[in-house]
């Protein structure tokens, strides 16, 4: 981990790793068939971006249940999957040979070991993210490419945005004892995504915003996302019954708009995608 300029800094990033890591290792056994088969939307775009191809050496980090490495696989690339949560190692473990519990920042491998490594939506859940990307640099070839994403704004991303606006619609407190923010909260833009990248190393950086539809049923979607996220399920899993019921209520209300004809609703979904290149 990179030095913390503050001692409440260096507290904040270590009850931040804690909360994540014991977060998604409730959710590891619901991960995969709600939020993952989400998130899997975009793992096509990740691997092309990466150049990722046969004989390609690609190391991934947050691997969650191994959808992206599998996907990897199936082009021919030799994969390392890693992610920091045992539970998820085991799950990830179904789909592919070898999985490396592997923590970021504090990646266990020599440097320039990959040609290309990739993090799906985990740059946002770490406590340090320019040690993070500075440790992706360091383990990629130079000129080998580091593929980022996170989560677009809440307006945009609507698919995770309905339950915040349900949350306040419903008038709910936030519960005690969450983290303030993540970390990563200052870079969720494209201009200070690239400057992430660029502050942890990496040249030629780009950032594209991604869009993409997942069509699910409404309540198939509310118990993926109580089942699958960690901070946005915290928002609605502290709060008593009458409250929850409230915040269901002004859910349903909210997502009628994206109704379909065959009982699902169409979820608009935005991503940032930031690509760089090691410079070893
Ligand atoms: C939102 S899930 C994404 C999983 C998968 N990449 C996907 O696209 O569905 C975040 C994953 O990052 C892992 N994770 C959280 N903090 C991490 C850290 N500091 N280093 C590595 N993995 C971490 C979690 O265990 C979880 O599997």
């Amino acid at each position: 981990m990179a030095r913390p300029e503050t001692v409440d800094e260096g507290q904040h990033m270590v009850e931040f790793a804690e909360f994540e890591r014991s977060g998604w290792a409730r959710r590891s056994r619901t991960y995969d068939d709600g939020f993952g088969a989400m998130t899997a939307g975009l793992h096509g775009r990740l691997l092309a971006e990466a150049g990722v191809g046969p004989g390609v050496r690609l190391l991934e980090v947050g691997c969650g249940t191994g959808r992206l490495a599998s996907a990897a696989v199936g082009l021919g690339a030799e994969v390392v999957a890693t992610d920091a949560v045992p539970e998820m190692v085991a799950e990830a473990g179904r789909l592919l040979p070898e999985v490396v519990r592997a923590e970021l920042p504090g990646l266990p491998f020599e440097a320039n070991g990959f040609d290309c490594s990739v993090g799906a939506f985990v740059i946002n859940h770490v406590p340090d993210p320019v040690a993070a990307v500075r440790d992706l640099a360091r383990v990629t070839v130079p000129g080998g490419a580091v593929v980022l994403s996170c989560w677009d704004a809440l307006t945009a991303n609507r698919a995770q945005g309905v339950f915040f606006d349900a949350v306040a619609e419903a008038g709910a407190a936030r519960p005690a004892g969450l983290p303030d923010n993540a970390p990563f909260t200052p870079y969720a833009t494209p201009e200070a995504f690239a400057g992430l990248l660029r502050t942890g190393g990496l040249t030629g950086v780009e950032v594209h915003r991604v869009g993409w539809t997942h069509r699910v049923a409404p309540d198939r979607w509310w118990r993926a996302v109580l089942t699958g996220t960690v901070l946005t399920s915290s928002l609605i899993e502290g709060q008593d019954e009458p409250t929850v019921r409230r915040i269901r209520e002004r859910y349903d209300a909210l997502t009628a708009r994206w109704a379909e004809s065959d009982g699902t609703v169409a979820m608009p979904v935005a991503a940032l995608v930031a690509v760089g290149r090691s410079t070893g």
